[in-house]
């Protein structure tokens, strides 16, 4: 008898990044939480050689097809990195899952872990969590040049990370949360390309190391800050970081009309705190509200503006 498809052994969640974006990559901690919502994967070998992927995903309307491209680079990496060679033994690739895909939830880790989980237990490996990590940060690769790891680490590990990059390792520590953070999210239906999005960073950085080294030391009190209003239960004092967290991002121009409307909109309509997330000029932003009531209240008032709504509470 076969294995029914092991979707649990596979599941690689996606991300929020609440304080941090852009400024991970630079090597400052940064705070991020999974969603519950995941990608899985399912490997069946073929009697050919060759890579077939399926692609089952739900996902914004022209997510798969723009992102295409640098998606079967990262499965193709990933796979490399862990040994698996199609050319000696064919391979069907089926992404599944409820994440839907849209830039700045973390799809793409989400995808390229659920692939290392999907070789681990179709080859009975008993890989570590790091070293499904590590395969998903090489396949991360695929997307963007220069990958944090923050998106591939939650990804893997879920809940509420304290997320850093080093020069080796990175260093992340789980948090656990006095209180629930009631969450909306909100997507622009724009998909922005990673590379393109941090390569820009990176020209105004090179640019003008003294108005980056600016906005960087303002970030660096910011996160600490937040994390100490998370672990105390203050969410009034997260909301109000939030904020400025995302007037840093519009000064280090990767916000955009839509993302500034969709936070100001979330504001009026009662959030605590709302800034985009993940990589910006599009993609998504995330609001955080005190009640459920509010939390409805917020999400409504997206849905008159914003294509793709969702609440979700990290806990
Ligand atoms: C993307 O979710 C987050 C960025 O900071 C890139 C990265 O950390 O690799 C924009």
């Amino acid at each position: 008898m076969t294995d029914p498809f092991p979707s649990d052994k596979t599941r690689a969640f996606g991300k929020l990044i609440l304080f941090g974006e852009h400024f991970v990559v630079y090597k400052v901690p940064a705070l991020v939480g999974a969603v519950s919502a995941y990608t899985d994967c399912e490997l069946q070998y073929l009697d050919e050689p060759g890579l077939e992927v399926v692609d089952n995903r739900p996902a914004v309307p022209n997510y798969k097809q723009q992102k295409y491209d640098e998606g079967m680079e990262a499965i193709n990496l990933t796979l490399n990195h862990l040994g698996v060679d199609t050319k000696k033994r064919g391979i069907k690739l089926t992404f599944g899952g409820d994440l839907c895909c849209a830039s700045g939830i973390g799809a793409s880790a989400a995808q390229v872990v659920s692939l290392a989980r999907a070789v681990n237990h179709a080859e009975s490996r008993s890989m570590t969590e790091d070293e499904i990590n590590a395969a998903g940060y090489e396949g991360e690769k695929g997307y963007h040049g220069t990958p944090s790891g923050i998106d591939n680490t939650a990804a893997t590990f879920g809940g509420l990370l304290r997320f850093q990059r080093t020069d080796g390792a990175p260093i992340f520590e789980k948090k656990s949360l006095p209180s629930p953070i009631r969450i909306v999210y909100a997507s622009t239906g724009i998909t922005a390309s990673t590379t393109k999005v941090v390569g820009d960073v990176k020209a105004k950085k090179e640019a003008d190391e003294a108005w980056f080294s600016n906005l960087l030391e303002q970030y660096k009190v910011l996160v600490d800050d937040g994390q100490k209003a998370i672990e105390d239960g203050d969410l009034v004092t997260v909301g109000k970081l939030m904020d400025q967290n995302h007037a840093l991002l519009q000064e280090l121009t990767v916000s955009c009309k839509e993302l500034d409307d969709l936070v100001a909109a979330a504001r009026s309509a009662g959030a605590i705190g709302a800034k985009m997330s993940g990589t910006g000029r599009g993609g998504l932003m995330l609001a955080i509200a005190p009640t459920e009531e509010i939390q409805d209240a917020v999400a409504k008032a997206l849905e008159a503006l914003a294509p793709q709504v969702w609440k979700t509470t990290f806990a």
